[in-house]
């Protein structure tokens, strides 16, 4: 049986990640495929657990390399006991953030550097990557829109200002450009429907026809 494939969505708070992630699996599921959706932090109940330890800090609570620790601990038990062995099944997994956004939050915008996120992950996952990531972009004032809009409770991170966005946004695409064969760039401002069409196509450029 082949084997499935990881993609990753990555981008800053409120770019649509988590409808797209949605609209994704059923693109897959329709084309035959076995699919499962998670996110990071997160997505079994080990890393749940660190994902409450990040999450409900008070702002300041962890420096930045604890915070890049707990985020790959979550993310080592994830890979272990949910993606590695879906993969090994066929089954595809669309996962919501992952090592990326470990070296923009952690590494870029709280100045952890990326050397010092490189050496954890390299620690803690080996040479492990998505087969694709796809970098939901959008303006940083439309972001900030959509999740007032939404009237969403301020969390740890959300509760950062628009330069902390705007690190953020410029930090997914140095990624971006840096890793062009795993990365792709979304434009996240188009209607949700033309967002999942890009999507989709991207899928099948470069992980073959569904
Ligand atoms: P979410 O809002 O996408 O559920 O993610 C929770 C927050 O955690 C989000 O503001 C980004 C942050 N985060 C990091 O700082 N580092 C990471 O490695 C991950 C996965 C998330």
């Amino acid at each position: 049986m082949a084997r499935g494939r990881l993609i990753t969505l990555e981008g800053g708070d409120g770019v649509g990640k988590t409808t797209q992630r949605a609209r994704i699996a059923e693109a897959l599921a329709q084309a035959g495929l076995s699919v499962v959706t998670t996110r990071e932090p997160g997505g079994t109940d080990g890393a749940e657990a660190i994902r409450s330890l990040l999450l409900n800090a008070a702002e300041g609570a962890w420096t930045p390399a604890t915070e890049a620790l707990l985020h790959f601990a979550a993310r080592t038990d994830h890979v272990a006991r949910l993606i590695e062995p879906s993969l090994a099944q066929g089954t595809w997994v669309i996962c919501d953030r992952f090592t990326d956004s470990t070296m923009v939050y952690q590494g870029y915008a709280r100045d952890l550097g990326r050397p010092a996120v490189e050496a954890i992950e390299q620690a803690a996952l080996g040479g492990f990557r998505p087969d694709l990531t796809l970098i939901l972009d959008l303006p940083v004032e439309e972001g900030l829109r959509r999740r007032r809009h939404r009237g969403e409770e301020a969390d740890y991170y959300e509760r950062r200002d628009a330069q902390f966005q705007h690190r953020l946004r410029a930090g997914f695409l140095d990624i971006a450009r840096r890793e062009p064969a795993r990365c792709a760039v979304v434009d996240a401002a188009q209607p949700d429907h033309a967002v999942t069409r890009d999507i989709v196509g991207i899928i099948q450029d470069r992980l073959g026809p569904l």
